[in-house]
């Protein structure tokens, strides 16, 4: 073990902006850096280290920490490997302790070096009862030749046999020392009440599990019998070496290929991976009996961000393993899926062509999961309009945790046309989930860098109480929406991170700060035309599109076109008219575009603040004296303290009256 003083020493050397710059393009933005993300796909740089704090912290995905949380995750190393790895970085000498394990971690450390042993112990024999004894070349061995199976392929995947006894198996490992107790754990040996013991696998074909590295961990062994009633394959139980969830087949003959081919073949089963390595294709693991995990997912993209599904014609395999997809999404990985033909799954099919006739209808008939889903789902609903939209929403929320504008707007037009829908209004249900999904994420967000910096919000500047759906006036939509027009692609610098005492500033277009604080209080366009501008512009910045003026200016729809030539042809003024009308005095300034559209937005705020204040006035009449006044009387004065604090930001007085 690495001692504490080796940790101090890493820990006081390393510095933050070094060892992400290490893998990062960072530029210097005030005290801190900022750079694209390492962890998720971005096009504006959110992703900030501050060298003072020791930490960085995504501000798109939320990922957050310090040097060696940096390397564990970015290298998918260990919490030692990667102070090994920093150690390196800054050549300083590693000095180990010999553990001093507790009783308790002394047994597990024991009992896993016990089952990695017996694993290992298991497979030699099974493979040499297939291939030295009477019963297993007659029985195991026949039918894996049967099965295209050579005898190299079963060395490259150690396959084996089971002799079809009471106890051959439990009977030879004691004899040569191993005890029932860790038989038993392995699952290789089941012990009965009376304490009779027999083997688990007897009479079955034995395809050993490897881990990432090759060890065996555990075992599948499928029958021969034909009879129904017995389970075609029995598996091993999980012990403190094989976790399920966390085990790929054939991942430890893959890793290479998968990484050089950038690509992974996810199938069902043993037979599978290993017909499809028969046949020269390699970068194939199976998720074995189980439905797809997280963990097993993550595995994966740590060698490729591309996952092709490759399916047998079956229909419920296919529901089945749906969420799986969205599971693959979500971890921002590309999924391609592939049908065989009817009656075909990748083994059968692999093991009648050759690898580039496979690789080549893999190619052809890749499809995309959302046109697969669409597909698949929409035959069964169109009649129905209730199911229907329900189907619709289910596809655009997969569609949502797409990263890539461009791919989401493929998708969409895709979907348009399965449907026989309007872009348009896919694009605006899209951009409802995203904004949604976008709350949740910012919340996360939150909640995440409290951990990290044990810092507490300041919530009097939080308008969180605002969470309904507000509107604002046509004079503020509009003053809006001529902000957007003239300089709705300008990049500004703002400082999101302000409320939570850190200078962090982050380059942003003027339209997308005028969106992500627009949906953070909740505010929602009314007048018809403005709205329009507005959802469009969000629908680009979703798209990753810049804000293009031409876009409204020469809009086919007549009324977004007039009232975008009108309104970024006249400079714009609240008029006095409005300002009197809400006892605020504009004191009218600002030659500086962050200032503009801070402003704009405050003005936002401060209106749907009125708004709020005049409909608690109507309540607390209502109610009287009685029930809620109280709180609602609070919650205006909380109010009403905003109010004040806004005005003062804008230079304007607030006139409470
Ligand atoms: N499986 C399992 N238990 C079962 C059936 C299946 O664990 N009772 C898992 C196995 O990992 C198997 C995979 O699901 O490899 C796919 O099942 P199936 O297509 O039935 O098996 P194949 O491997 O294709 O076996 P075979 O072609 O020999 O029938
Ligand atoms: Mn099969």
């Amino acid at each position: 073990m690495i001692t504490k003083n080796t940790i101090d020493l890493i820990l006081d050397t390393a510095r933050i902006d070094e060892v992400v710059g290490d893998y990062v393009t960072l530029k210097k933005r005030g005290v801190n850096y900022l750079g694209n993300c390492p962890f998720h796909n971005e096009k504006t740089p959110s992703f900030t280290v501050s060298p003072t704090k020791g930490i960085y912290k995504c501000f798109g995905c939320g990922k957050a920490g310090d040097s060696v949380r940096f390397v564990m995750d970015h290298l998918s190393l260990s919490y030692p490997d990667a102070l090994r790895e920093l150690a390196r970085r800054y050549n300083i000498e590693i000095v180990e302790e010999k553990v001093e394990y507790n009783q308790q971690q002394q047994e597990e450390h024991n009992e896993k070096e016990a089952l990695y042993v017996v694993s290992n112990f298991a497979q030699k024999y099974f493979t040499q009862n297939l291939l030295e004894t009477e019963e297993g070349r007659a029985i195991g061995l026949s039918y894996f030749k049967e099965r295209g199976f050579d005898a190299q392929t079963i060395e490259k995947f150690q396959l084996g046999y089971c002799k079809d006894s009471w106890n051959d198996f439990t009977q030879h490992a004691s004899a040569e020392g191993y005890k029932i107790d860790i038989l038993v754990k392995a699952g290789l040996t089941k012990q009965k009440e009376n304490g009779n013991t027999f083997d688990f696998f007897s009479g079955r074909v034995i395809f050993p599990i490897h881990n990432g590295m090759g060890r065996v961990i555990g075992f599948g062994g499928r029958t021969l019998k034909t009879d129904k009633s017995v389970a075609k394959y029995f598996n091993s139980p999980e012990s403190l070496i094989y976790y399920k969830s966390k085990v790929l087949y054939g991942l430890h003959l893959a890793k290479k290929s998968i990484q050089v081919n950038d690509n992974c073949f996810l199938v069902e089963g043993y037979t599978d991976v290993i017909s499809m390595h028969n046949c020269g294709i390699e970068n194939v693991v199976a998720s074995s009996g189980t439905s797809l995990t997280e963990d097993q997912i993550k595995i994966i993209k740590r060698l490729t961000p591309n996952i092709t599904i490759l399916y047998d014609g079956d229909f419920a395999g296919i529901k089945a393993s749906m969420r799986g997809i969205e599971m693959i999404l979500k971890e921002g990985m590309n999924v391609k899926i592939v049908l065989f033909p009817d009656g075909e799954d990748p083994d059968s099919f692999s093991r009648k062509n050759d690898a580039e006739t496979v690789l080549n209808y893999i190619k052809t008939n890749a499809s995309d999961f959302v046109t697969f889903k669409a597909k698949l789902g929409w035959e069964e609903v169109k009649d129905d309009p209730i199911k229907k939209s329900t189907f619709v929403r289910d596809i655009l929320k997969d569609i949502a945790l797409i990263e890539d504008g461009l791919i989401r707007e493929e998708y969409i037009r895709e979907c348009s046309r399965i449907f026989n829908s309007k872009e348009e209004t896919l694009f605006i249900e899209l951009g409802k989930i995203r904004r949604e999904n976008r709350k949740k994420q910012n919340t996360n967000i939150r909640e995440e860098l409290n951990a990290v910096k044990d810092e507490v919000l300041n919530p009097e500047k939080e308008l969180d109480i605002l969470v309904n759906e507000i509107h604002i006036n046509d004079e503020i939509e509009k003053e809006i929406v001529r902000l957007i027009l003239l300089y709705g692609h300008k990049e500004i610098l703002v400082d999101f991170f302000e409320e939570i005492g850190e200078k962090t500033l982050t380059q942003v277009s003027g339209a997308e700060f005028i969106a992500f604080e627009l949906t953070k209080e909740h505010i929602e366009f009314q007048h018809p035309v403005y709205k329009a501008i507005y959802l469009e512009t969000v629908k680009c910045l979703e798209e990753g599109r810049i804000i293009n003026p031409q876009l409204f200016l020469r809009n086919d729809d007549e009324s977004i076109k007039n009232a975008s030539i009108e309104i970024s042809n006249t400079p714009y003024h609240l008029s006095d008219n409005w300002s009197e009308k809400h006892g605020i005095y504009v004191k009218i300034e600002a030659n500086h575009l962050e200032s503009f559209l801070r402003k704009i937005i405050l003005k936002a705020k401060l209106f749907t603040i009125k708004t709020k204040l005049e409909e608690n006035k109507k309540i607390l009449s209502a109610v009287g004296s009685e029930g809620d006044f109280e709180e609602v009387l609070s919650y205006s004065k909380n109010l009403l303290k905003i109010q004040v604090e806004i005005g003062n930001l804008l230079g304007m007085t607030i006139l409470n009256k």
